[in-house]
């Protein structure tokens, strides 16, 4: 199992001292980067830490050769989508009833961004 696992994961968190501000998590698929999760700690949102987390995240696809960055958000996540069109990110479709919410589903936006060999 861990073969599956191996190489496949990357991930970032940023700390100041031991409390942990925000992470992100990345899968790599051979070309294509996807941005499995971004999260910063309540406290710390508002203070550019997830741009940052996002821009070392995009850095990482072009130091490894990525073709693609993918990544998908709940339609409702206005931040999350602000966060991403920001750095660039394109709307590239939708999936329909994706997310399960509380009082049924939501739709999942695709997002992407490619980079020009
Ligand atoms: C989305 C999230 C990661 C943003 O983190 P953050 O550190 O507060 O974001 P930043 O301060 O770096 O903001 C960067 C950009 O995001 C956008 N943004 C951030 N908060 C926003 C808000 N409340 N409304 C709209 N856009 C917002 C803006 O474009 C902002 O750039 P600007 O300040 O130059 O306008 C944070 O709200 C979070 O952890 N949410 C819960 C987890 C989550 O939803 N993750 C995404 C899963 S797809």
């Amino acid at each position: 199992m861990l073969s599956c696992l191996a190489g496949r994961y990357f991930n970032l968190a940023a700390f100041q001292g031991d409390d942990m501000l925000g992470f992100y998590i990345g899968e790599q698929a051979g070309p294509d980067y996807t941005l499995m999760d971004i999260c910063v700690a309540p406290k710390y949102q508002g203070q550019g830490i997830a741009k940052r987390l996002l821009n070392a995240f995009i850095e990482h696809g072009e130091q490894h050769q990525a073709e693609n960055l993918f990544l998908e958000v709940r339609e409702s996540n206005a931040p999350a989508i602000g966060l991403y069109e920001s750095a660039g990110f394109s709307h590239m479709s939708v999936r329909k009833n994706y997310y399960p919410t509380a009082t049924g589903n939501e739709d999942a936006i695709l997002m992407g961004m490619s980079f020009s060999l």
